[in-house]
């Protein structure tokens, strides 16, 4: 397994074109099996969930091809209607092929998702969604089996409760094949979701409401193969804002989304960055320690719970105390101990963590775990005194491109280290 060294402190400097974003293609692939034909998605970046997305499709039945980010998926073939759990416990977001194979197949058989590295992530919403549209589902020695009923899905209402980015693009995929009209509603209005509703509106179907909480669907409709351009990643360009609030310095993202960055740059500049916005580009500097700050993740567009651990890397060396509430996965705090370990001073209780701010980390070996945890140890690396050696750098892989090249471009001094 491929671990980096990082040697610190560096600051961040120089300019970084941010990405398209992961969370926004997986869906826009599902719903590429909404329809015959080919897909075609660009600004795809190249990353392990996204290839690892394709092997799924390619064992439905579909051709893939991801070249120089443009994704091309062929449906024309795609008649199976099984993803197996030795795919599906490797990445939850496989369980978005249930709803369109449920919609467009009539049947699907899905196996559960595992856990993660944080804890359970239950996928009630997605079947009890799926179930107001009429769906008989049964859960059969861990695979969802899923049929529709005679004569197909049905529209019906359905809430969401708590919001669920997977389940709201579960439901809406097969929601747009129902017959009739589907209200849902306390809809996750993440934007990746949205480019999901426009994608399929743009494809044919007939959906009100995008952008915010409650959708109305009108069915049947048929959908033409997906055509979209994808989001900037807004995780990835507020991992390397957090970087520089973390290790000082100044850095200009170019092709970033300031609207749905909004929620980070508030945050950062709290802490005392100083960030200047243009179109699609902002910069964003800061000197000395940040200052302490106060957070709670909620569902957009609050703070992004995928942005927790790389603020409270921040956070371990600002002036002063931080408090961090996470309102989204009360356990997701894999990174604490390893944080820890580079002598950040942090203490969790339940869903809330404290953070007493020191005044430099110290270099060690950590272990990533899940992918935000780990970028969260990488950006501490950059900015601790001495050798940082981060182990299981797969888990970064799946949903950054090439970081190291990235970081070191911007002065780090990272390099990857390949297993024997
Ligand atoms: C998506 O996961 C993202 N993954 C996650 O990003 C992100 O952390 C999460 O949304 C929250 O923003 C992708 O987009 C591929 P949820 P998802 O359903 O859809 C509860 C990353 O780092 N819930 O919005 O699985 C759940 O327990 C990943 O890129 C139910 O109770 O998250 C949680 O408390 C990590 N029942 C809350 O909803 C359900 O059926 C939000 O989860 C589903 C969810």
């Amino acid at each position: 397994m491929d671990r980096f060294v990082i040697e610190g402190p560096t600051r961040l400097e120089g300019d970084l074109a941010v990405g398209g974003a992961k969370n926004a293609v997986l869906p826009l692939m599902a719903g590429a099996l909404l329809s015959r034909g080919t897909s075609v998605i660009q600004n795809v970046p190249d990353l392990h969930d996204v290839r690892f997305f394709m092997t799924i499709l390619e064992g439905l039945g579909a051709r893939c091809s991801l070249v120089g980010g443009e994704l091309r998926l062929d449906t024309r073939e795609a008649e199976g209607r099984e993803a197996a759990y030795d795919l599906v416990r490797k990445m939850r977001a496989s369980i978005y092929v249930l709803g369109p194979l449920l919609a467009f197949q009539g049947e699907a058989r899905v196996s559960l998702p595992g856990g993660c590295a944080w804890g359970p992530r239950p996928v009630n919403l997605h079947l009890e969604g799926l179930q107001a549209l009429g769906a008989e589902i049964a859960l059969d020695r861990g695979y969802i089996h899923a049929r529709v009923p005679r004569g197909g899905l049905l529209g019906g209402r359905f809430r969401f409760e708590p919001v669920s980015v997977g389940a709201t693009c579960n439901v809406l995929m097969a929601a747009v094949l129902a017959r009739g009209e589907t209200i849902l509603e306390n809809c996750a209005v993440e934007p990746e979701v949205t480019q999901l509703a426009v994608g399929l509106r743009d494809a044919g179907a007939r959906i009100e409401g995008v952008g915010t909480p409650t959708l109305r669907v009108q069915g049947p409709v048929t959908i033409a193969p997906l055509r979209q351009t994808v989001i900037a990643d807004r995780i990835e360009a507020g991992t390397f804002m957090a970087g520089v609030a973390l290790a000082g310095g100044r850095v200009r993202l170019t092709g970033v989304d300031t609207v749905h960055v909004a929620p980070i740059t508030a945050v950062l500049r709290e802490m005392g960055c100083g960030i200047t916005e243009a179109a699609d580009e902002l910069v964003i500097a800061s000197e000395g320690r940040p200052v302490a700050t106060e957070i709670t993740t909620r569902p957009y567009p609050g703070f992004p719970t995928d942005m927790q651990a790389q603020v409270m890397a921040a956070c371990a060396v600002a002036d002063g105390t931080s408090f961090i509430c996470e309102g989204i996965y009360a356990d997701r705090f894999t990174h604490v101990a390893e944080l820890q370990r580079l002598g950040a001073e942090i203490r969790v209780d339940g869903a809330r963590a404290t953070i007493f701010g020191v005044e430099r980390l110290q270099g060690a070996p950590v272990m990533a775990s899940d992918l935000r945890a780990s970028a969260a140890l990488v950006l501490a690396g950059v900015a601790a005194e001495g050798t940082t050696t981060v182990n299981r750098v797969y888990h970064i892989d799946r949903g950054y491109e090439r970081i190291e090249d990235k970081l070191a471009g911007l002065g780090a001094r990272i390099r990857r280290v390949s297993a024997r």
